[in-house]
């Protein structure tokens, strides 16, 4: 049953994966909230496992950085692994001075200009990507009843994360609507689309390009909570 990057046995991967990007963030997730815990994977260190979390079965995997790294690791979980619903738990750049360090969004578009799509299918899309509407649907009702506030909007997706020219995110906030940046939605989005799937993305602020506000790791891990508290609702 074993893939090119994953070497989990058939059934053992729950149907809602999270994924956060950084792998020990996998472990981290499992160690600290998830009971009977099993570890699926550990090909080139991408952690993953599955455990229960209020009695329901949910997986957590590292998704890796960028649009790549998500497109195979997403693949082969909806292709070859049966499962149905993956959510993105990660941070993000701000590109207004709107949003606060640890404000947690739910992505409804993703902006990019990548050509991930064309290059993966061959059809042209256009430069957006879709969450899945009955998954964030979902996720707004654990956040209501969890009393934790969510912006919706718009994010980019990426896929340079040191660009030399630091003017273009205020042209991409005003031309296209996009409030952040992050590297991966737009992506895991198309993979969901493409296969049937349903996909959502969780993002909490870690710094502000406009303030130039930044966390430290050690707030970032604080601040992931809230996110974390909402993507579980999701287990089944
Ligand atoms: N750029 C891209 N991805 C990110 C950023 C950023 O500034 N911050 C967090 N994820």
């Amino acid at each position: 049953m074993a893939t090119a990057h994953i070497e989990a046995k058939e059934g053992v991967i729950a149907k809602t994966v999270l994924m956060p990007g950084d792998p020990l963030r996998a472990k981290f997730i499992a160690d600290t909230y998830l009971e009977n815990v099993v570890q699926f994977n550990n090909v080139r260190g991408m952690l993953g496992f599955t455990g229960t979390y209020n009695g329901k079965t949910i997986s957590v995997m590292g998704s890796g950085m960028g649009m790549p790294s998500i497109g195979i690791y997403s693949y082969e979980l909806y292709k070859f692994y049966g499962v149905e619903n993956i959510v993105r738990i990660g941070s993000c750049g701000a590109y207004t001075a709107d949003l606060d360090l640890y404000d947690v969004l739910l992505v409804d578009r993703a902006w990019s200009e990548s050509t991930y799509p064309e290059t993966q299918s061959g059809v042209e899309t256009g430069e957006y990507t879709f969450p899945d509407e009955t998954l964030n649907e979902e996720l707004l009702v654990v956040a209501k009843e969890l009393n934790i506030p969510v912006t919706k909007g718009t994010i980019h997706s990426s896929d340079v994360f040191y660009r030399e020219d630091r003017t273009v995110g205020q042209k991409i906030f005003k031309e296209k609507n996009a409030i952040a940046v992050e590297m991966e939605s737009f992506a895991l989005f198309h993979n969901a689309k493409v296969l049937g799937k349903k996909a959502a993305c969780l993002l909490t602020v870690s710094d502000n390009l406009v303030t130039q506000q930044e966390t430290t790791s050690e707030e970032r891990q604080n601040a992931f909570t809230k996110m974390m508290d909402i993507a579980l609702g999701l287990a089944k």
